[in-house]
């Protein structure tokens, strides 16, 4: 097993203590329910204890660059844990999964003691993720769950069942506010098979839009409702616009009008967009996800309907706090036990709440965030 070699305490509720020592990282993996914890440690001679401190390598794995909030991700996770004192090791695998795997494998030998993961699949890095855990690190999934391993310890993330609720629920009111009266036709965008995300978000938007299949209010006009049918693959712009081409010329010729559409996120719902105005049709109802900053521009101007904020601020806040509990030697904090099964066990999860964006809202809800708040006023 793995011992790091400790030079300072960090500030995590040890600011004054005053022994630097080394001590084991080795750490228990053997309970879904409970958090991770430290099993030995050092105690200073004010009685804190330390289980890794300034210095420690903390890896960060990222997935490809699809959205603007990984790219966010990678800066603050950059400056929170060099702030915090540990040597980041931030990485994208813009190549795909085995060039993850690799990355991975690589914080692994350079002894990172925390690897956070966000995964481009979240199947396929099981046996990286068990040899993390034997090197004695602990392992963290980040915005996406791993799947079919007992390899993570902790899953940290915006609730992506509720994000799908709320995309469902924005696409109802949406039509119902800008489309008069139903029965309205739609079509349905899920994100990438790969990610574990994807599942969430569609099945939390279809427990809201099912029922409204189901009684005629809503009508799939393709007759793609199923999530292998809605997928699109990489989480890619021109997947999306693709299959929406096809779909509108396919079932929507003539007048046919198409009156909403479930996006799983803003950069998928800009893809759709331009298909639809490129086949000279109306603005439909469109949902999306992420608060990009054209999609939060369009959502002021009237066009595109809904988006969700998910702060990424707040996100890697709450992952450093876990690598800071962890060079404590206290556990993981942990607010539901219940929600993610990944196939082999319920991993214990910090879940944050998604909020629901509009232009009724906007300005409110971003009021807080330098980036997006100037773009709601005037
Ligand atoms: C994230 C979304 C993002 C998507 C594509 C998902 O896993 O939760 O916020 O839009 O990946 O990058």
């Amino acid at each position: 097993m793995r011992s790091s070699t400790l030079t300072k305490i960090l500030a995590v509720g040890a600011a004054s203590a005053l022994a630097l020592t080394a001590c084991s990282s080795e750490r228990s993996t053997d309970s879904a329910e409970s958090t991770t914890e430290a099993e030995s440690s050092t105690e200073t001679t004010e009685g804190s204890e330390v289980c890794f401190g300034e210095g420690a390598t903390i890896g960060v794995a990222l997935p490809q660059k699809t959205s603007e909030n990984w790219v966010l991700a990678e800066e603050l996770f950059n400056d929170g844990l060099a702030e915090a004192g540990y040597e980041p090791l931030v990485q994208f695998a813009n190549g795909g999964v085995t060039e993850q795997q690799n990355q991975i494998d690589s914080m692994v030998q350079q002894g990172a003691e925390v690897i956070i993961v966000g995964a481009i699949d979240g199947s396929q890095l099981g046996g990286q993720l068990q040899s993390a855990k034997d090197s004695g690190a602990t392992v963290i999934a980040y915005d996406r769950l791993v799947k079919n391993t007992d390899a993570v310890d902790a899953y940290i993330a915006f609730d992506n069942y509720q994000v799908g609720v709320l995309q469902g629920e924005a696409l109802l009111q949406g039509l119902a506010e800008r489309q008069g009266e139903g029965p309205y036709n739609i079509e349905l965008i899920a994100g990438s098979a790969d990610d574990a995300n994807s599942i969430p978000f569609f099945e939390g938007a279809m427990s809201v839009l099912q029922p409204k299949i189901d009684d005629g209010t809503l009508t799939v006009v393709s007759g793609q409702t199923t999530f292998e049918q809605a997928a699109t693959q990489g989480w890619k712009a021109e997947n999306a616009q693709k299959r929406m081409d096809t779909i509108l010329s396919g079932s929507y010729s003539g007048d046919t009008p198409l009156h909403g559409v479930l996006s799983p996120n803003d950069t998928l719902a800009r893809a759709a967009l331009t298909s639809v105005s490129q086949a000279g049709k109306d603005t439909p109802v469109i949902t999306g996800q992420d608060s990009e900053v054209e999609s939060v521009k369009s959502i002021v101007a009237g066009e595109q309907y809904s988006t969700i904020y998910k702060d990424t601020r707040e996100l890697v806040a709450q992952s450093i706090a876990s690598v800071n509990a962890l060079a404590a030697c206290e556990e993981i904090p942990i607010n539901d036990t219940e929600s993610y099964d990944n196939g082999v066990k319920v991993v214990p999860s910090y879940l944050l709440e998604p909020i629901i964006v509009t232009q009724e809202n906007a300005a409110e809800v971003y009021a807080n965030d330098s980036t997006l708040a100037p773009l709601t006023e005037g």
